[in-house]
């Protein structure tokens, strides 16, 4: 009697895992279990051995029922402990490197210089980069047959769309649908059938803009021009204008700074000339606002191209215009 209560208990310490106690306690306590089956026998007892078998019974099943518990307790908490431990983190440790991504650097200029023209009264306005050859060229009188047109190697598309080789497509519709008097700015992607090397891209960004209104001066040209380019280099530059031919302006003009490497004494930036030529711009034809719709009598304005490409290129001093369109993450993260 006392043998079947020591095995059982030494079974329960002896229990491995959940199922090896389960079994223990089935087979001792269960239904068909053995003290279960004891207490059953207890009536075929002769009366005075009912009392201590009793007893036996009633005391082995409390030690057997607290030993199962014990030890059941027990997995529950070496269980516990193991999850614990699956789930543990160590919040002392750094955080694995996270790369933010970064604005592009042609995104940079072109943000700062929209916030300055927004801060003179300019409207950024956006067009179509699938042009009509309406508003890249005839309405800026440049006509089919004009020479112009070979200057702007075109990428022409079915229909007689083409890729806008300009911004200067976006002042025409500006005029169109919003009218004198105006101040806008036109920043976006433009495309040149041209072979690639390091100073000329196939895809590239200009920020052309325009004021009109009455008695523009070529002074207020050269104010505008001059605000804008203290902004971007960050300091005072001097300017000069020389003639430059567009059909668009008249007079039209090539706007140079005095270097700014070399402060006008000559180096290989500035080709030993002392200048760089920076932006084209002149005054709006006056039969460029006529096709528009503006009368020129009583109308007139200003106009300017910036290349955004190569100003990213000049302020960075990157050798290869080619980096900029390459996705390449090695030249992206300096910015
Ligand atoms: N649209 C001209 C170009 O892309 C630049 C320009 C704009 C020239 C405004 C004069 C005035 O070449």
């Amino acid at each position: 009697m006392q043998d079947l209560l020591d095995s059982a208990l030494a079974r329960i310490h002896a229990a491995a895992t959940t199922e090896d106690l389960e079994a223990v306690r089935v087979e001792v306590l269960g239904r068909k279990g053995v003290l279960t089956q004891l207490s059953k026998d207890m009536g075929k007892l002769a009366p005075e051995e009912r009392a201590s078998r009793g007893k036996f019974i009633n005391t082995a099943k409390q030690a057997i029922e607290t030993a199962y518990e014990g030890r059941r307790s027990e997995f529950e908490r070496a269980a516990l402990a193991q999850r614990l431990d699956a789930e543990w983190v160590d919040l002392t440790v750094p955080a694995p490197g996270v790369r933010p991504g970064s604005l592009h650097p042609i995104t940079q200029i072109q943000w700062e210089i929209e916030d300055l023209f927004r801060s003179m009264g300019f409207s950024v306005l956006d067009g179509p980069e699938v042009e009509t050859e309406f508003h890249n060229f005839d309405a800026l009188n440049i006509p089919p047959d004009h020479p112009a047109r070979d200057m702007q190697d075109t990428f022409w598309l079915e229909g007689g769309y083409l890729l806008r080789t300009h911004t200067s497509s976006v002042q025409v519709r500006g005029m169109e649908k919003l009218g004198p008097p105006l101040r806008m700015i036109a920043p976006g992607r433009v495309f040149r059938n041209e072979s690639v090397d390091a100073s000329h891209e196939h895809t590239f960004y200009q920020l052309e803009g325009m004021m009109i209104d009455r008695n523009v001066s070529v002074g207020n040209l050269i104010y505008f021009m001059k605000t804008l380019l203290t902004a971007i280099f960050k300091r005072d530059v001097t300017v000069r204008l020389r003639p430059g031919f567009f059909p668009f302006v008249e007079p039209g003009f090539e706007l140079d700074i005095r270097c700014l490497i070399c402060g006008g004494a000559g180096c290989p930036v500035c080709k030993q000339s002392g200048w760089v030529e920076l932006l084209p711009c002149g005054l709006v034809n006056p039969h460029v606002l006529r096709l528009s719709g503006i009368d020129p009598a009583e109308w007139n304005g200003f106009a300017f191209g910036l290349g955004l490409t190569r100003l990213v290129m000049m302020r960075y001093a990157i050798d290869d215009i080619r980096w900029l369109q390459s996705g390449d993450l090695r030249f992206l993260r300096q910015f």
